[in-house]
C-alpha cells in the first residue's frame, strides 16, 4: 500500500491545518474534532458521531453505552480482525462466534439465528473488506429476538447497501481511521456512529473519563480522545474519499480482467445491492503460504487478513468452540490472499502482481 500518494494531494491543507492548530494550542478535541464529527456523520447518513483514540476503543465504549457489559453475550463473526471480539471482552461481555458465507466470507445471518440464546444481548455485524454484510436481514433476526444490532464499520468508509450508508446500520457502528483504512489517519483514531442521542451523550462522557469536561464525574470512563491533528487530516481525506473510493472501484475492474480465467484464482464477490469500496482487494487461492512467499520474494506486497480466524486465536480458544468448529471461516483463513489495493495503483502496478501471482501458483 502506497499511502505517499494520497499524501501528496493533501500535504498543503494539512499543513495549514496543523499550523492553525498549534497557534491555538487546541490539541485535544478542538474545532477541528468537532468539524470532523459534523462532517463524518453527514457522511454517513447518521445525527451522531464521537470521534475516540482508535476503532477498539470506538467498539468498547459503543458496548458500553448501549448498556452491554459483565453477564452479556455478544455475537461475533469468527472471520474478522480480533479488536472486534477484544472490545466485547473489554466491556465485560463474552463472546460466542459464529461462522461466515463460502462466498463473500461476511458474517453468516443463519449461524446467527441459531447462536441467539437467553444470554445474548447483543449481535455485531462486521463490514469485511470494504463491503458490508446482510444487515437488513441481520436487522430482522436481532428485532425478532430482542437483542442490539452493532456495526464494526472499520473497513467500509463510503460503502452502501440499498442505497444506505456503512455506520448506519444498527443502533450504532464503531470505525477505525488506522492509516491504511479508506480513511486512515496519521496514527490511531476512531469514532462511534449512532442515531440515538443518548448512546452519544454517553460516548462523550465515557471517551473523557465519565465527566462532562468541567471536572465533574458522576461515572468513570476512559481517555479515550480524538487529537486535533488526525482531526485536520481526516477532514482533508474525507474530501476526496469518494474519488479515491472510485479508484480503488476501477483498480478493482482492472483486477477482475486481468485475473480473467487465471486457473486456481478465485475473484471476490460483491453481495447485490452493495457498493463495494475494496478496502481490500482478496482472492482466494490453494497453498496459500507458498504463493504468499513466491509473491513476497517477487517484491509483491501482498497480505492475509487474516491468518487465524479469532475462535482460533490463542486468546480465545479455551473459550469459542475449537478448531473445526466453524469450518467456512476455517477453510477460508488458510486461502485467502489480499493483493496490493490503493487508490493511485497503476494499471501497470497490477499487471505486475497478476503476472507475479500467476507465476506463483502452484
Ligand atoms: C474490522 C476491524 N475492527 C476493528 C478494528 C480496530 O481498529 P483500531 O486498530 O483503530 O483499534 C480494525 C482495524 O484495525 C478492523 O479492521
Amino acid at each position: 500500500m502506497d499511502l505517499l500518494v494520497q499524501h501528496a494531494q493533501i500535504a498543503d491543507e494539512v499543513t495549514s491545518g496543523f499550523e492553525q492548530v498549534i497557534s491555538k494550542s487546541a490539541f485535544v478535541n478542538g474545532e477541528d474534532v468537532a468539524s470532523f464529527e459534523d462532517e463524518f456523520a453527514a457522511f454517513s447518513g447518521v445525527d451522531h458521531c464521537v470521534g475516540v483514540a482508535n476503532g477498539t476503543d470506538a467498539m468498547e465504549l459503543a458496548l458500553r453505552a448501549a448498556g452491554i457489559g459483565r453477564g452479556d453475550e455478544v455475537i461475533v463473526p469468527a472471520n474478522t480482525f480480533v479488536a472486534t471480539a477484544e472490545a466485547a471482552v473489554r466491556a465485560g461481555a463474552t463472546v460466542r462466534f459464529v461462522d461466515c458465507d463460502e462466498r463473500c466470507q461476511l458474517i453468516d445471518v443463519h449461524q446467527v439465528a441459531a447462536a441467539i440464546s437467553p444470554r445474548t444481548r447483543a449481535v455485531v455485524g462486521v463490514d469485511l473488506f470494504g463491503q458490508i454484510p446482510l444487515m437488513d436481514e441481520l436487522a430482522s433476526v436481532t428485532d425478532a429476538a430482542g437483542v442490539l444490532l452493532l456495526e464494526d464499520a472499520a473497513q467500509a468508509h463510503g460503502a452502501s447497501r440499498h442505497g444506505r450508508s456503512a455506520g448506519s446500520f444498527g443502533v450504532a457502528a464503531a470505525t477505525s481511521f488506522y492509516p491504511g483504512k479508506n480513511l486512515g489517519s496519521y496514527g490511531d483514531a476512531g469514532a462511534v456512529l449512532t442515531g440515538s442521542p443518548a448512546i452519544a451523550r454517553a460516548v462523550r462522557a465515557l471517551r473523557n473519563h465519565g465527566g462532562s469536561g468541567s471536572y465533574q464525574h458522576a461515572t468513570l470512563g476512559f481517555n479515550s480522545r480524538l487529537d486535533s491533528l488526525q482531526a485536520v487530516v481526516l477532514r482533508a481525506k474525507l474530501r476526496r474519499l469518494r474519488s479515491w473510493n472510485d479508484e480503488r472501484a476501477r483498480a478493482a475492474d482492472r483486477y477482475e480482467n486481468l485475473l480473467g480465467d487465471l486457473a486456481g484464482v478465485t475473484p471476490p464477490k460483491t453481495l447485490a445491492g452493495n457498493v463495494h469500496v475494496w478496502h481490500l482487494y482478496v482472492v482466494r487461492v490453494a497453498n496459500r503460504d507458498v504463493v504468499l512467499k513466491r509473491l513476497r520474494a517477487a517484491g509483491i506486497g501482498a497480505g492475509v487478513h487474516y491468518p487465524v480466524p479469532v475462535h482460533l486465536q490463542p486468546a480465545f480458544l479455551a473459550s469459542g468452540p475449537g478448531p473445526g468448529g466453524l469450518p467456512v471461516a476455517e477453510r477460508a483463513a488458510v486461502e485467502i490472499l489480499s493483493l496490493p489495493m490503493f487508490p493511485g495503483i497503476t494499471t501497470s502496478q497490477q499487471e505486475r502482481v497478476v503476472e507475479a501471482l500467476a507465476k506463483a501458483l502452484v
